[in-house]
């Protein structure tokens, strides 16, 4: 074989295996956060939505609680609008809200006000966080976009109303979340708290994991979070998100791991 034909194969190959290990890291370290700019005024309903849709998988976090998996109320597979005119029928509903409009939007700022039967007592806490405040803290337009994506995507009218210009033509900026700064904010920042014991949470729904170091390896720690169900801990079911891999830069997962196999505090 002519031997720029060999080395041709070999870089070849060095690129494919280089393109497979860089596919399989979710995110290259370090990399900038994604910035969407967008002009308030520039908005049409479809694209307001396709926001919504983007902050609810997204920089909203829903999706760690509301998905299938039984945690939360299954937002995705119900209808927002019927479900909000049930609970603002229930006897127990003491909020404010007198429309599936205002209902979504108290779920969101005020979640302890209501608290959807199953989920929690009446009056107790909410485990949902407030939408508007730290870690979360979306702002006022996104929440509308994230009402606006409840109401239109099982086909119900967006009564929201779309943002307009400021006259100074002032930019919005939809941040995606930054790289965390440290192990602990990255844990608050993927719920991990929601879910298990470590730093200031109590939650018995997975292992404790302050205490993980002592059954498993660093490397089965990391295996937990990006493969969550190759093995499933005794005695629990298999309810971890399994897209923390998608989520998470590779910065974030090691300083987790390390903080988790240092024997967490
Ligand atoms: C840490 C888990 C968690 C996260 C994250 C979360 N929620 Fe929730 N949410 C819950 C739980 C649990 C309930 C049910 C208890 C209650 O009514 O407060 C709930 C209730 C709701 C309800 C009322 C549902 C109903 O059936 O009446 C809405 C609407 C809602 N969440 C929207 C959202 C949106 C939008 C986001 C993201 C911006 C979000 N939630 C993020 C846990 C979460
Ligand atoms: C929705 C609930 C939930 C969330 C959120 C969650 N976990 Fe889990 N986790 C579980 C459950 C349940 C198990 C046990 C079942 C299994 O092995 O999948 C588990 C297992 C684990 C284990 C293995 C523990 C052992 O003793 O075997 C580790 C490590 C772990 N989780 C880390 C994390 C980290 C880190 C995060 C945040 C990035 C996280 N989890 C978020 C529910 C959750």
């Amino acid at each position: 074989m002519p031997i720029v034909i060999k080395v041709l194969g070999f870089s070849v190959a060095l690129t494919l295996v280089f393109t497979i290990i860089t596919n399989l890291l979710p995110q290259v370290e370090g990399e900038a956060p994604v910035e969407k700019t967008f002009d308030p005024g520039a908005f049409t309903e479809e694209s307001f939505v396709l926001l919504g849709e983007d902050l609810f998988k997204g920089k909203g976090t829903c999706t760690l609680c509301h998905n299938n998996m039984g945690r939360a109320p299954d937002i995705l597979a119900r209808n927002m609008v019927e479900t909000a005119a049930e609970r603002l029928a229930d006897a127990r509903y003491q909020g404010k809200a007198t429309d599936a409009e205002s209902y979504l939007r108290e779920s969101m700022l005020e979640p302890s006000l209501y608290i959807v039967k199953n989920y929690g007592k009446q009056g107790s806490k909410s485990p949902m966080p407030v939408i508007n405040k730290a870690p979360i803290q979306l702002s006022d337009i996104e929440i509308n976009a994230i009402i606006a994506y409840m109401q239109v995507k099982d086909g119900n009218q967006m009564t929201v109303a779309l943002p307009t210009a400021t006259p100074t033509e002032e930019k919005t900026t939809v941040q995606a979340p930054a790289l965390a700064e440290n192990a602990e904010a990255a844990i608050n920042q993927y719920g991990c708290t929601a879910c298990h014991a470590i730093l200031t949470s109590e939650s018995s729904i997975g292992p404790d994991l302050r205490n993980v170091a002592t059954r498993l390896s660093s490397a089965e720690i990391r295996q937990s979070i990006i493969e969550p169900n190759a093995v499933i801990t005794e005695g629990y079911s298999p309810m971890m998100p399994n897209n923390f891999a998608e989520q998470m830069k590779v910065k974030e997962l090691e300083m987790i791991v390390q903080f988790l196999a240092e024997g967490a505090p």
